[in-house]
């Protein structure tokens, strides 16, 4: 999964250019940089390799789902919809921009499922967002169907399929935004950092002047003299980051997925054996990051027992059912509406007022399919890890 693992030379040598010149603002100083601009080159760079007409680098992929809120206008009044098996930071953003999270369930995809939109969507949705779980497509084409059917925009966060493809058309590149993270465990990483990608001129626009205070970014004038239109933020992200990123993107595709690619395939072989396991159903297998293998067993108790003699001998397994950061029933912060806020927002009104509240047990769908479902992280270098796990495989077929 990490493209940590892959960190060389070519990173070395990025980033020493920008510390050459001692420029680590994206922004200015344009003398000292010798016509070196990193973020803008990763931004270029990154568009080219989605295939749309803007990137926008930030500082997270946390920031990424807020600028892109932000670019559409989403705020207090507005519900978002999204899934209920996400990373928390999904929904974080959500309420960060003032906005009302509601969640679908998802399906064998293991992302949104589509037939639930129709259900959770109100007069007051102004954004749905589908997440690419753990390297695999979402029904993107359907939800944008059905998004454009209700006239509502859609952000696709795609924080954990950075490179997936779906018939060759890249995720993120099919709603009206797409976002993506490179944080320290994602498939490229920058350390920190993440992109807002579009193909509409206006929201690029938007996004780049709300991530950075506002300013303008008018080259006739300095930075001092800019102007703004409305308030922004500060979501930038600066050179070191954009540095890393090149090197980074260079290695997607022939290092870092072809690898992930190959070692999956191994894996899914010797599971494949067992007959009891199915697998999560991928759209497109050639567009899959293949950043972690996902299978189901018959039953929960089943998948409790494989998970048990897997972890015991040493295969990293993750049964997302108990995770605490991923799925909807786990996340007692936001069951048990924890807020820091005096007055208990955004849970509730300045008056005291209820404003939003999540019940455990609301999307069954989703709970089904957790507990019966485990996943095998996958990295880029596994050789000594596979013959371990093929051990561990064959052993816990005896528990079934
Ligand atoms: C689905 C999803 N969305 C958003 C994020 C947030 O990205 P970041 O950690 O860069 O803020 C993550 C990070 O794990 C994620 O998995």
């Amino acid at each position: 999964m990490p493209g940590f693992e892959v960190i060389g030379k070519e990173e070395e040598k990025e980033i020493l250019d920008v510390l050459k010149n001692k420029t680590l603002f994206r922004y200015e100083f344009d003398e000292q940089r010798h016509g070196i601009y990193k973020v803008e080159e990763f931004e270029r760079e990154f568009a080219q390799y989605c295939g749309v007409n803007h990137a926008l680098a930030v500082s997270s992929g946390t920031a990424a789902l807020k600028v892109a809120l932000a670019a559409l206008g989403v705020g207090p009044g507005d519900e978002v919809i999204t899934q209920g098996f996400t990373f928390v930071a999904t929904w974080e953003a959500i309420f960060d921009a003032g906005a009302i999270p509601v969640f679908a369930e998802i399906d064998d995809t293991l992302c949104m499922d589509t037939d639930d939109i129709a259900k959770k969507v109100s007069p007051r949705t102004r954004a749905i967002i589908p997440v690419h779980m753990c390297g695999s497509q979402a029904r993107i084409v359907e939800i944008m169907e059905e998004a454009d059917r209700l006239n509502i925009p859609v952000i696709e966060d795609t924080a954990q399929a950075c490179g997936g493809k779906l018939k060759g058309k890249s995720l993120g590149s099919f709603g009206k935004m797409g976002t993506f993270s490179f944080d320290s465990v994602k498939t490229m990483t920058t350390g920190e950092g993440g992109m807002v990608i579009t193909d509409d001129r206006n929201l690029f626009v938007r996004a780049s002047e709300y991530h950075d205070h506002g300013h303008d970014h008018d080259p006739d004038v300095g930075r001092g003299l800019e102007k703004r239109s409305f308030i922004g933020f500060n979501c930038r992200m600066m050179e070191l980051q954009g540095a890393l990123g090149l090197a980074q993107l260079k290695k997607l595709d022939n290092v870092i997925l072809a690898r992930q690619r190959e070692n999956k395939a191994r894996i899914k072989e010797a599971l494949t054996k067992i007959d009891q396991i199915s697998f999560r159903n991928i759209l497109d297998p050639q567009g899959d990051i293949a950043s972690f293998l996902m299978f189901f067993l018959p039953t929960q108790e089943k998948a409790m027992a494989f998970n048990g003699v897997l972890s015991g001998e040493g295969c990293p397994t993750v049964y997302w059912y108990d995770n605490t950061w991923h799925y909807y029933e786990r996340w007692e912060h936001l069951l048990g509406e924890k807020s820091l806020i005096r007055t208990g927002y955004p849970f509730k009104t300045e008056s005291g007022e209820p404003r939003c509240g999540y019940d455990a047990g609301s999307l069954p769908k989703t709970e089904k399919l957790l507990s019966t479902c485990l996943t095998i992280p996958i990295n880029i270098n596994m050789e000594e890890q596979i013959p371990k796990i093929f051990n561990a495989i064959e052993k816990a077929a005896r528990v079934l």
